[in-house]
């Protein structure tokens, strides 16, 4: 029904992907395959709802309506067979504006902030910037995916007060099965570490797959952790800062909310809301045939690499539309990889090393785009490394 083959021109549209090349890659004509939004246009009903509300000549301060609230109560059900209170939803333009106020508002200045790289850098830089105190329980790569270190993390576990989650795992494509949030879920319990679960990739599963939101996994839990949900990834529209947090403990979520008022962070902007509530209540059929269109762009990537370019390796994907490629076998350092893609292959990636440990060899590849791009994104690799 939808079109996701459509190019979309966006350039000089003051988008950080395409129109911040020459600042990022020293370079104007890369294909731009790296910042983590899509190139697909926005779906209709999202569009029409927020030119409805635009063709309305006042602007003016607005408040969240409650089919806003019910709009993300009943997509949430619907998809995550998750059961949320209004009360629960707390609001942050974007999620690691949320992550940074929860560092602040559940430790102090020196307490141990657990991080899994190679995870989301941002997640570093939070920890860093509050002057916490950075504890790195690192990723476990194994037969191509890969899986948490659970020792590692009991130890870690003891000096921690808060873990910072990425579930499903970006740059790594993994979608935590329910055993292993519940091992996850028992180590933090047992060391009262409360747990920011970032599930703003939640809605985007492939086929085959299923998120199970950690809050779901038991009461315990649930009294535990700050969910961290948004429209942005799921429906494409980042630029308009609007995300939900879900907290159901209530003493978490006023020291949450202090933090927020003390920077004066209450208030959404209009169109974010009308956005949200519109792909909520409308968005199912397009983001099933989005993640069917995303799997197939998966697949395609995995195929032409393995018949083509041996030398480059696709880790298994089970979600996100960020490919994690291992480069490894090419025993190209960093430095030099980079260089190669972007001015060799002309590409603009994100490099592994940004995410931390276990990063470096691997490239972040963002598929969110039309299978097009695709193609001429593997016809560069072949060109250098074939
Ligand atoms: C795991 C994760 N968290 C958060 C974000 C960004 O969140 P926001 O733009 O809402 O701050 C991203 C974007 O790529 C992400 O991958």
């Amino acid at each position: 029904m939808y079109n996701f083959d459509k190019i979309i021109e966006r350039q000089g549209t003051a988008s950080v992907k395409w129109d911040l090349r020459k600042e990022i890659f020293k370079k104007e004509d890369v294909l731009p395959m790296w910042v983590a939004d899509m190139d697909f246009e926005t779906p209709d009903f999202i569009v029409d709802a927020v030119k409805e509300r635009a063709f309305h000549p006042v602007y003016g301060y607005s408040l969240m309506e409650k089919s806003y609230y019910d709009a993300f109560i009943s997509f949430t059900k619907r998809r995550h067979q998750w059961e949320i209170k209004q009360e629960w939803m707390v609001f942050s333009p974007g999620i690691v504006t949320a992550v940074n106020a929860a560092i602040k508002a559940f430790t102090k200045e020196g307490e141990g902030v657990i991080v899994q790289p190679p995870v989301y850098f941002p997640f570093f830089s939070a920890v860093k910037n509050n002057n916490r105190n950075l504890l790195e329980n690192e990723l476990i790569y194994i037969d191509n995916t890969y899986k948490f270190d659970f020792d590692d993390l009991r130890a870690k576990a003891k000096e921690a007060k808060l873990i910072l989650l990425s579930s499903p795992h970006n740059p790594v494509s993994r979608c935590w099965t329910e055993d292993e949030l519940k091992e996850l879920g028992k180590i933090c319990l047992e060391n009262d570490v409360i747990i920011i679960s970032d599930e703003i990739h939640a809605d985007l599963i492939l086929p085959g797959y299923k998120h199970r939101p950690l809050a779901t996994i038991s009461d315990e839990l649930a009294e535990v952790c700050v969910t961290c949900m948004a429209p942005s990834k799921t429906f494409n529209v980042a630029g308009l800062f609007t995300s939900i947090i879900i907290i159901q403990n209530e003493k978490l979520r006023e020291k949450y909310n202090k933090v927020m008022e003390s920077i004066s962070l209450v208030h959404g902007n209009i169109f974010g809301m009308i956005a949200a509530e519109a792909g909520y209540s409308k968005g199912d059929v397009w983001l099933d045939e989005l993640m069917e269109y995303v799997n197939k762009n998966f697949e395609y990537v995995d195929d032409f690499l393995k018949k083509e370019i041996p030398s480059i390796k696709m880790v298994k994907a089970e979600a996100t539309y960020l490919a994690w490629l291992n480069f490894k076998q090419t025993g190209l350092s960093d430095e030099v990889l980079h260089d190669k893609l972007i001015n060799e292959a002309n590409l603009g990636l994100s490099p592994g090393s940004i995410f931390g440990k276990g990063g470096e060899g691997f490239m972040r590849i963002n598929l969110g785009t039309p299978i097009a791009y695709v193609k001429e994104a593997m016809e560069k690799l072949k060109i250098v490394f074939a």
